[in-house]
Parts: structure tokens; C-alpha cells; sequence
């Protein structure tokens, strides 16, 4: 994922643009960029590194100009180096040449044909990355409207993106085109911005409008013109800033754990874009430091951490363990280092942390460590003390989160680990692992979470029942044990409610005595191996006057009959389903806690990073 900015008005740019930079990188940071339009020249900077390090080399002299584009950079095609930094440039050779400047983000689909098409037609390559393609292409099609030439990248490329161009010979223009990925336009007095998010338009412009899907917007510092798909003039809503929205951050929703959750299907899509191909193909896991041979050499997998990052080691565990045939386990980082685990070269550890801090689970990365087990940390902090520490890191590039009720890092963990799972499964060369399936479900996994939460009122209806509830029960098997688990969490971390999570299967081992008509249980049982077990338990609870809440797959023909309250889902690949799952509970979770006046941001006693024992 990365971050989008761009400024045409009466000031200079440059600032502008390294402000913003600064601000959307939280988007990615492996690289920053910048284009400015200087005396009949777009003139280009850009590096591998941090905007801190990079900005300070940026001429402002050289820089000087009132309108240009910046970029941060989260690698997905070609390594972070100065090439493959935004912008991207086509139309001549040299950095300070270019007729256009472009920058993205995003993934286009299609790259590898459209990159033969155009290598056919003499185009020469200068960088690994899929935006060249799309600066060739806007260059290639201009022919005076920028309009028309913006429509050629609707019309051939595929995939999701969005994208702000700048030409040599529309000196004060902004171009930007979108296609799935996010980009607002900022509008100011005699200067208008164009922004991934809000925060960097926050402060400088006084209204902000959304580009709509399949929209090109032209803008200059006294207008903004936008277009439909087709080319047609359209007219669209712009409402205002409310100056205080940067504090905040919460870019319109009443809490940062709502704002999260919606956070969702982009954060996943950029994860799942950037590690594997839609036909499971291509895994790119090179960057984890972890050999196939030693991949194959790994005896057993030990996978640590606490709250909610513990309940992902659960569903990690079991896809290492049932599809990459690895013994796997997941451990509570805090009784980690008591038990004196058994550790050598041949155990590989695996520390899951959103923010890369928590005390227990660096601990039990030191005893990994100190034993000499290979080691991996899953982290939404790159920049951590647990990523300084682990041999290697997977960064589930979920974004900041501030919401102390984990959503959007618990589900990138979930994607990160299966991701994990399928490269294992790959190195170790299990011939009957689902690789092309769930490579399949990946990709259309973003869709599938856009559409839980549109369905927001089928599990708010469920809250305005269980707000009155003093305990719940949340049942699942197989993965989705790990789902019932969070469900359970996130309810009693936001609500106060007492929810316990538990495999079904252990329900009528003790558990079920509690089942009465004032505790309400929530069972996962969508489409896939556990279903009719599930179901199985569900009659269970009923038969016991226990009220039903079930998530169960779109289409299910007995949920309706079986519970108080369905929350649909989407059909997905069964071990892809517990991410889907998630959504529903962390609704119901939301709901219910904002019905009963909980501060839901900050619930009592809890902390977001815990960097104490
Ligand atoms: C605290 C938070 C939890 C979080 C856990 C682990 O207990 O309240 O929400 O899941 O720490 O945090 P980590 O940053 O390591 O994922």
C-alpha cells in the first residue's frame, strides 16, 4: 500500500508534498518521491529510505515550482531501490526530462501483458514496477486532453488502483484516475490537493470530495473538473473539513475501531496482492530471510504471542500443522519461557505483534533465540524492538492502529500467517495442499469482507438483544475455534460483557452447563468440513432454551430455522473463512458496547501495548 499527494496552487509544492509524504507514511516507507513543474520541465527526486532522511537532499531551489506529486513507497513489484521509486516517468530518458510524471497506488493486474505490448512497440524499460506501465500508457495516449488519456488506463489496465499524473505541457494540472484504491480531492483557496487520506489535506484545504470508482478528476488551482468512466462531465458533493479530523484521525467515523474495521478490504488487498498471484503461482516471501531447505528441515513450529495475536497463532498453527504438515502449536508468549521449551536450530519460533512491543512476547523471542531456533516475527511495526530481534519479518501492512480492540491487525495477521502457510506448504512440496484454491479465495477475499460489513444491521439487530446479556458463549471448530476465541475477546474487551470462547467440541465436556436463557451463544458455522457438527452443537443449546446467534454462509438453508439471529457471510474457501468471519463478531462486539455507553476506543484497564511482564 502506499501513500498518494499532490498539490497545484500559489505556494511551493515541495513542502506540501514532503508534509504529506510524511504524513501517509504510515502507508509504506520503503521509498519517497517527488515531481515538481519547473520552467517547462517535470523535474524528479526520488530514493530508497525515509522521508526524513530523503527530504533534506531535495534541492528546494532546483524543487521550485507551485505544483507537483509525491509518493511513499510500499514495494509489491520490483525491490525498493531509486528505479522503482515514485514517480515514475515516460516519454524521455533522462530524470529531468519526462513528458509525464505519475505515481500509484496499487496493483495493475494485467502488468506482464501490457509490459510485452508496449516492449513490442519500442517502449524501454527503466524500473520493475507496474506504474511505468501506466506512465507509458498515459504518455503514449495524450494527445492535448488529459481526459481522454486518463480514460486509456480505465479501458486497459485491470486491477485496482489509484493514480495522480502530472504532464510537461500542462503546467499548473493535476491528472488523477482511480479504479478501487482510495484518493480524495482536497479544495482550498486558489489551490486544490489530491490525497490518499484526509490527514495530509487537513489544514490546508476546507472541503474534501471522494473520487468516485472509475472517475478522472482534473484539477488546477482555481477548479476541479471530474469525469465519468465514459468521459462525461459529472458533478459531485464536496463537504466540509473539520480542522480537529487530523488529531483525531478518524476521518469521519465516531471511533477509531469503526474506522478500522473499515480499513479492512483495502489493508487485505494490498497484503494479498503483494505476496501471491491470483493463480497461487508466485508466493514473493523471499524478503523472510527462511530457505525452502530449511522450510523442509523444520521439525516443529512454535508460534507465541498474547490476546488477540494469540488467538491468529491458533489458526496459524492449525494451517501449518493440517496443510504444510509441519507440528505446529501456538503458545501464550507469557508461560513461554517457564515451561524450558525444546529448542534447537530445527524449531522454527514465530512472534505475532501488532505493534511489535509487548513485553511477554519479546521475551519468549529471546529464549528462541538464545536457544538458537530460527526465527520470524508477523508485525504491523517493521520498525519494532520484536523486528529488530527476529531473524526475519512479515509485515502485515495493516496501518496504524489506534483502536485498542484489535480488527483490522487481527485479520492481517490471519491473511499473514495463511500466506505463511501456503509458503510452507510450497517449500515442503505437500502435493495435495489447496495452494490455486485458496490463492483464488485470497484475492477475492477484500470483496468478501466489503460485503460483511455492508451487512452492519443484521449484526447490530443481534446487539440490541445481547446488550442486556451478563455472559455469552462463543462456540467454532477446526480454524474457526481461533475465531470463536476473538469473537469472545473483542466482546468482552469493548462491552464488559463475560464471553467465553471454546472449540465446540469441548461444549459438552463442562461448558454446556452454563447454556440457559439468559446467555446468549454465538456459533460459527459456515459452509465447509465442520459445518454439520457445528449444527450439531447448535440443537445442543437449543434444546436447552439457549439463544442462537449463528454466522453461517450466504444460502445456508437451515440458519434461519436454527437461530435467533443469522450474520450472512459471504462463501469463501473454508480455511480462508475464519478472516470473513471475524467481521460479523466484530460488529456484534462494536454494537453491542456502543449500546451500552462503553468507551470503546479505550476500554477500562486495557492498554494497546502492554511493554510490561
Ligand atoms: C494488549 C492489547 C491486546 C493485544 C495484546 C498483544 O493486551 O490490549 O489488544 O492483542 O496486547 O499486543 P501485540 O501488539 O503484541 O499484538
Amino acid at each position: 500500500m502506499c501513500g498518494i499527494i499532490g498539490y497545484t496552487g500559489s505556494s511551493q509544492a515541495l513542502p506540501v508534498l514532503i508534509q504529506g509524504i510524511r504524513l501517509l507514511s504510515y502507508r509504506g516507507y520503503d521509498s519517497a518521491g517527488v515531481s515538481v513543474w519547473r520552467e517547462g520541465a517535470l523535474h524528479v527526486r526520488k530514493d530508497p529510505g525515509r522521508i526524513e532522511d530523503l527530504a533534506p537532499s531535495w534541492d528546494p531551489d532546483g524543487l521550485a515550482g507551485t505544483t507537483g506529486i509525491g509518493h511513499t513507497r510500499w514495494a509489491t513489484h520490483g525491490v525498493p531501490n531509486r528505479a522503482n521509486a515514485h514517480p515514475q516517468q515516460a516519454g524521455e530518458t533522462t530524470e529531468d526530462g519526462g513528458l509525464v510524471s505519475l505515481v500509484h497506488n496499487g496493483i495493475v493486474e494485467n502488468d506482464l501483458a501490457l509490459r510485452e505490448t508496449l516492449e513490442a512497440e519500442g517502449v524501454a524499460f527503466r524500473s520493475d514496477t507496474d506504474t511505468e506501465i501506466l506512465a507509458h500508457l498515459f504518455a503514449r495516449a495524450f494527445q492535448g486532453d488529459p481526459v481522454a488519456a486518463a480514460r486509456v488506463l480505465l479501458d486497459r489496465c485491470r486491477g485496482q488502483f489509484a493514480v495522480a499524473i502530472q504532464h510537461r505541457d500542462l503546467p499548473d494540472t493535476l491528472i488523477a484516475v482511480r479504479r478501487g484504491s482510495p484518493l480524495l480531492v482536497g479544495l482550498g483557496v486558489r489551490e486544490n490537493l489530491l490525497a490518499s487520506d484526509l490527514r495530509p489535506l487537513v489544514g490546508r484545504a476546507d472541503r474534501v470530495m471522494e473520487l468516485g470508482e472509475s472517475e478522472i478528476v482534473i484539477v488546477t488551482p482555481d477548479a476541479v473538473h471530474l469525469f465519468d468512466a465514459s468521459g462525461a462531465a459529472i458533478e459531485r458533493e464536496t463537504r466540509a473539513i473539520d480542522h480537529t479530523e487530523r488529531d483525531t484521525g478518524k476521518d469521519g467515523y465516531p471511533h477509531f475501531m469503526l474506522k478500522e474495521m473499515h480499513e479492512q478490504p483495502e489493508r487485505l488487498y494490498e497484503l494479498v496482492a503483494g505476496r501471491i498471484d491470483p493463480e497461487g503461482r508466485v508466493l514473493r516471501m523471499d524478503d523472510l530471510g527462511l530457505t525452502d531447505e530449511q522450510w523442509r528441515s523444520f521439525e516443529r513450529v512454535d508460534l507465541v504471542a498474547a490476546g488477540t495475536a494469540f488467538n491468529a497463532c491458533a489458526y496459524g498453527a492449525y494451517l501449518l500443522e493440517s496443510m504444510a504438515r509441519i507440528p505446529a502449536r501456538a503458545l501464550m508468549a507469557h508461560e513461554y519461557e517457564s515451561r524450558d521449551p525444546v529448542l534447537d536450530e530445527r524449531v522454527l519460533v514465530i512472534a505475532v505483534s501488532q505493534s511489535g512491543e509487548t513485553m511477554d512476547t519479546k521475551i519468549a523471542l529471546q529464549v528462541a533465540l538464545d536457544a538458537g531456533a530460527a526465527t520470524l516475527a508477523v508485525l504491523n511495526v517493521r520498525e519494532s524492538v520484536i523486528g529488530r530481534m527476529a531473524g526475519g519479518v512479515l509485515d502485515m501492512h495493516a496501518g496504524p492502529e489506534i483502536g485498542v480492540a484489535s480488527t483490522k491487525a487481527y485479520t492481517g495477521m490471519l491473511c499473514s500467517l495463511l500466506l505463511l502457510a501456503l509458503k510452507a506448504s510450497r517449500a515442503r512440496c505437500i502435493a495435495d495442499a489447496p495452494i490455486a484454491e485458496i490463492a483464488q479465495a485470497l484475492w477475492a477475499l477484500p470483496d468478501a469482507v466489503r460485503t460483511a460489513l455492508e451487512r452492519f444491521d443484521e449484526a447490530a439487530a443481534a446487539a440490541q438483544d445481547v446488550r442486556r446479556a451478563d455472559h455469552m458463549l462463543y462456540l467454532g471448530r477446526g480454524p474457526d475455534a481461533a475465531t470463536a476465541s476473538e469473537g469472545a475477546l473483542k466482546m468482552k474487551e469493548i462491552s464488559y460483557i463475560h464471553a467465553e470462547g471454546h472449540p465446540a467440541g469441548e461444549m459438552k465436556h463442562g461448558p454446556i452447563a452454563l447454556v440457559s436463557r439468559e446467555m446468549p451463544t454465538v456459533a460459527i458455522a459456515t459452509a465447509g468440513p465442520w459445518r454439520e457438527r457445528m449444527l450439531g452443537n447448535v440443537r445442543e443449546v437449543r434444546a436447552r432454551e439457549g439463544e442462537i446467534i449463528l454466522v453461517a454462509t450466504d444460502g445456508d438453508p437451515d440458519a434461519a430455522k436454527l437461530a435467533d439471529f443469522v450474520l450472512s457471510v459471504p462463501a469463501t474457501h473454508p480455511l480462508v473463512a475464519p478472516i470473513v468471519n471475524a467481521i460479523p463478531l466484530q460488529i456484534l462486539a462494536y454494537e453491542t458496547a456502543r449500546r451500552r455507553g462503553c468507551d470503546i476506543d479505550q476500554p477500562r484497564n486495557l492498554a494497546k501495548t502492554v511493554t510490561v511482564q
